[in-house]
């Protein structure tokens, strides 16, 4: 297994109200989850701050994406200088939803990445590619031409956690098998490695997303270069949550 440190992370996505958060908050509050590994619960901009002061401290706050520049005329926009500032540690960057949903390239992902590591965030930068991709046998094609603007952005490696998340997988209830998982993890590990080196490499976290459950998450965590998962769905059940983060417990 690679040595690095187990992570989990909650995109809660473009749901909630004041109401539902506050509930899940305390869900979340009353579970236990191992003191060895990071957890990482991505609200929606509006209730980040709320959260960041009602959560216990086993669990860090992200933003689910920012600017890919400092402050400026950008309606609509928050920038990573902006999340730093309000105490937000981590950020979502290239999440397939964004990718697909809002036109936002390879490129932009990769100057988006470097801009907020630059300014002190960490980064959970996504990839993955859809079933047409996969079906048409560009599955590693489309995860080299994901990767390359980050390789070439990114000088800091020790804070981006990298999530494949294969996007016929994402919200559909057709998890990866833990096979069809490993394989893509350990050509990224590879990359990882070719590029970075093999200390470096080891010590990334490379975690899956799509449809990961409390019933699941068991076998996926025993794979080899599975370092985490990042959580759409179930992360808005707090005990279904807290059930994934002790999948290695
Ligand atoms: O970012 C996490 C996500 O895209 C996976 O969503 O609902 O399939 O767990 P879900």
């Amino acid at each position: 297994a690679s040595s690095a440190k187990f992570f989990v992370g909650g995109n809660w996505k473009c749901n909630g109200t004041h109401a539902s958060v506050e509930k899940l908050v305390a869900d979340l509050n009353a579970g236990e989850v191992p003191s060895d590994i990071d957890v990482v619960v991505a609200p929606p901009f509006i209730y980040i701050d709320w959260v960041r002061a009602n959560i216990k401290s086993a669990y860090k706050v992200a933003a689910q994406n920012c600017w890919s520049k400092p402050d400026g005329a950008y309606t609509g926009e928050i920038s990573a200088e902006m999340l730093k500032d309000a105490g937000v540690p981590w950020v979502v960057t290239g999440h397939s939803e964004r990718r697909l949903l809002l036109g936002e390239s390879s490129g932009t992902v990769g100057l988006k990445t470097a801009h907020a590591l630059d300014v002190g965030l960490s980064v959970i930068a996504c990839i993955g590619e859809t079933l047409e991709q996969r079906n048409a046998g560009n599955l590693y094609t489309t995860i080299d031409l994901q990767l390359q603007p980050l390789f070439e952005n990114v000088k800091d490696w020790s804070r981006v956690v990298l999530a494949y998340e294969p996007v016929w997988a994402i919200g559909t209830g057709v998890v990866a098998t833990p096979a069809q998982a490993q394989e893509v993890h350990a050509y990224v590990r590879k990359a990882l490695t070719d590029r970075l080196g093999k200390t470096a490499a080891q010590s990334i976290r490379v975690i899956y997303g799509g449809s990961v459950t409390d019933a699941n998450c068991n076998e996926l965590a025993t794979q080899e270069d599975i370092d985490g998962f990042l959580v759409g769905g179930a992360s808005l059940k707090g005990e279904a949550f807290v059930r994934i983060c002790n999948a290695r417990a």
